[in-house]
C-alpha cells in the first residue's frame, strides 16, 4: 500500500517538488559563511584510525630511518606534520556521537589534543630546517602525546 502512496506521489510530481525545495535550502546554507565550519562528520575513533594514525606512521618511518632522507622524503613529513596538526584541531571539535562529545566537554582533553598538536608543529620546523636529530626529538614527541591521552581515555589499546 505505501508503495503505492509513494509511486502515486512521484507520478503526482510532489516528491520531486519537496525534495527540491529542501535541496535549494541545503544549497543556501551551503553557501551562506554565516553558517559557520561544516560540521564534522567523523567520530573520534575513525579520526584515530584514519588521518591521525596514517600521518603519525609517515612522521616516525621517516624519523626513525638512519637512511639519509631524500628532499621528498623531507616534504612528506612536513606535509603529515600539517596533516596531524589539522587532526588535533577536529579533536577538539564536536560530533554527532554522544560519548565523543563528552569526552571533549572535558578541558583536559584539549590540553592533551593541544601536545599533540604542538609536536606536530615541531616536527613541521624540523622537517622545514632539514634537520634529522630535532625531527626524531619531535617524533618522540608525538608518540608520547599519543600515550598521555590514550592512557587517560582510551578504553583499550596502548
Ligand atoms: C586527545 C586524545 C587523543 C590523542 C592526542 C590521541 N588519541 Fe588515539 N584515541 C583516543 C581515543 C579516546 C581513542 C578510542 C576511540 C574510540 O574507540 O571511540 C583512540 C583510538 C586510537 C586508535 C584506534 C582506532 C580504532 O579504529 O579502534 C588508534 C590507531 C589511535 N588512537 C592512534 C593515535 C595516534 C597514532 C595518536 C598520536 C599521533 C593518537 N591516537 C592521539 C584519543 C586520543
Amino acid at each position: 500500500m505505501r508503495i503505492v502512496v509513494a509511486v502515486a506521489l512521484l507520478l503526482s510530481g510532489c516528491v520531486p517538488a519537496a525534495s527540491s525545495d529542501r535541496t535549494a535550502a541545503m544549497q543556501a546554507e551551503a553557501v551562506d559563511p554565516a553558517a559557520g565550519p561544516l560540521p564534522v562528520l567523523v567520530t573520534t575513533r575513525e579520526l584515530m584510525g584514519g588521518l591521525t594514525a596514517f600521518s603519525a606512521h609517515v612522521i616516525e618511518s621517516i624519523a626513525t630511518s638512519t637512511v639519509s632522507k631524500a628532499p621528498s622524503e623531507w616534504d612528506a613529513v612536513s606535509l603529515a606534520a600539517s596533516d596531524l596538526a589539522a587532526a588535533s584541531s577536529l579533536m577538539t571539535m564536536n560530533n554527532d556521537n554522544v560519548v565523543d562529545n563528552m569526552r571533549r566537554s572535558d578541558g583536559h582533553w584539549r590540553l592533551l589534543s593541544k601536545a599533540l598538536q604542538d609536536a606536530a608543529l615541531e616536527v613541521r620546523t624540523a622537517a622545514r630546517a632539514r634537520d634529522a636529530a630535532a625531527l626524531l626529538a619531535a617524533s618522540s614527541d608525538i608518540r608520547q602525546a599519543c600515550r598521555s591521552c590514550h592512557a587517560q581515555y582510551r578504553v583499550h589499546g596502548e
